[in-house]
């Protein structure tokens, strides 16, 4: 199908290397054209140029005028069988995760269960903006396969994997490294690259990784070097120390994952809160990704992220929901609770680089922005369209807006999923939210 829309855009015209020139690198059309042919970014013009391509006469034309047209948003850490679980009273991460993460994981051994919350959880990701997604899975094959297609099924372009763990996990959750390893295997040759979708090698987190576990790891990112790994690093005080406890003989907790080979571009470390020096140079020589999540952090007090630090040392960022640690699937929301995260910190994240991190800038960070995160001729069409304001305050909030840096500030202060009116996946509609009266 061949659509064109006229309404408002905003985009990243390319990657960057600094973000603090983010708004240098914005594209803002009030009032554009939209191409679309056969699931990709065909054009995007200023209205008054259109007759530029009157191919655009022929296509189904959409009026959104009064609506802004961004590219979907990328979450780049979430995990898929906590969709149940979010907000769990009273613990920080080990215990959260021993109280009520490894009971509702347990859950998703029942495949017809993780079925049914696999359409659940994707079509949360997609009423909330969310277009692409690097995803958790559980520890069990069935439920694996579920996710991926589910995902398959909508056409979004996700990455995912199973969890791997062998060790201080319920039995019910505990496997051979073989098995780990195998199942791994499977799910890369069934999945990996298929349509949209990518395979994330896995491991929970070094406490629960024998070095057995971690080698298999390294051995199945030998086999198949364009595989993504994703796994957390440095988020809380105990963790890490439990970590030093548990490996004495590497020097810190990444240095763990790094001896395995796991650090690298196609690398995604959520959290990394706690971060020494030697750490922070690890990860940007070797070119790894950090995946921030705000409400996470938050809800589980596990600390402030340092983007002023990752800027220094020039480490590619995503924003993540942490779902279910993280309160909510929504992007903006996140990206409130970031600017608030890095207030504390005396740093006043600008808006330009809020919505990077959320778009391209999550793109970067996964590798993927050769294919998603904006508008430029050839890449893949996943985008939003965003109400500025669903609630009377909003509508008050916005009338008194001078420019869009302060509408986007206050749709990213104020917003939620409810701003989000459509959900376009690979050129077609996903998800339309129904008239809301503000
Ligand atoms: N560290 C190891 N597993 C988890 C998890 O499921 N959530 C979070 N936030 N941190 C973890
Ligand atoms: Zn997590």
């Amino acid at each position: 199908m061949r659509y064109a829309i006229r309404a408002s855009f905003f985009d990243f015209t390319s990657r960057l290397d600094d973000v603090t020139f983010a708004s240098q690198h914005a594209r803002y059309i009030e009032d554009g054209l939209l191409l679309i042919n056969q699931g990709k970014i065909d054009a995007l013009f200023e209205w008054e140029n259109r007759d530029q391509s009157p191919k655009w006469h022929d296509y189904t034309f959409y009026d959104l005028r009064g609506k802004l047209i961004m590219p979907g948003f990328v979450d780049t850490h979430i995990h898929f069988p906590q969709i149940g679980m979010v907000g769990s009273w009273g613990e920080q991460l080990l215990e959260w995760l021993e109280e009520y993460t490894f009971p509702a994981e347990s859950e998703y051994q029942d495949t017809a269960f993780a079925e049914q919350m696999a359409s659940t959880f994707l079509d949360q990701c997609l009423e909330n903006g969310t277009t692409s997604a690097l995803i958790f899975g559980s520890v069990h094959h069935g439920a694996t396969e579920a996710l991926f297609a589910a995902a398959d099924q909508r056409e979004m372009r996700i990455i995912a994997g199973k969890v791997m763990m062998d060790r201080f996990v319920p039995e019910a959750l505990c496997e051979e490294v073989s098995d780990s390893y195998q199942q791994t295997k499977q799910l890369i040759e069934r999945w990996h690259n298929k349509g949209r979708l990518h395979y994330a090698l896995t491991p929970r987190f070094a406490p629960t990784s024998t070095p057995a576990l971690l080698s298999a790891v390294s051995q199945l990112k030998r086999e198949y070097p364009d595989v993504w790994i994703q796994t957390h690093l440095s988020e809380n005080p105990q963790e890490i120390a439990w970590v030093n406890e548990l490996f004495p003989e590497h020097h810190n907790y990444l240095a763990v994952y790094h001896h395995y080979a796991l650090t690298g571009p196609k690398s995604v470390f959520a959290h990394c809160l706690h971060l020494e020096e030697s750490e922070w140079q690890c990860l940007a020589e070797t070119g790894s990704s950090i995946s921030f999540c705000p409400t996470s952090n938050l809800f589980l007090g596990s600390g402030l992220f340092n983007l002023r630090k990752a800027h220094q040392h020039k480490v590619n960022i995503g924003m993540g929901t942490d779902i279910g640690a993280g309160t909510s699937f929504s992007i903006l929301r996140t990206l409130s609770e970031a600017y608030k995260v890095q207030q504390l910190q005396h740093y006043s994240l600008t808006v330009a680089e809020a919505y990077y991190h959320a778009t391209l800038g999550g793109a970067v960070s996964l590798s993927l922005d050769d294919k998603i995160g904006s508008f430029m001729p050839g890449k893949e069409a996943d985008f939003i369209v965003i109400d500025f304001a669903v609630t009377p305050l909003q509508t008050l909030r916005q009338s008194r807006c001078r420019d869009i840096w302060e509408r986007l500030f206050v749709l990213m202060t104020l917003g939620d999923e409810r701003n989000i009116r459509q959900t376009w996946v690979n050129g077609r509609c996903a998800f339309q939210r129904h008239e809301m009266h503000a």
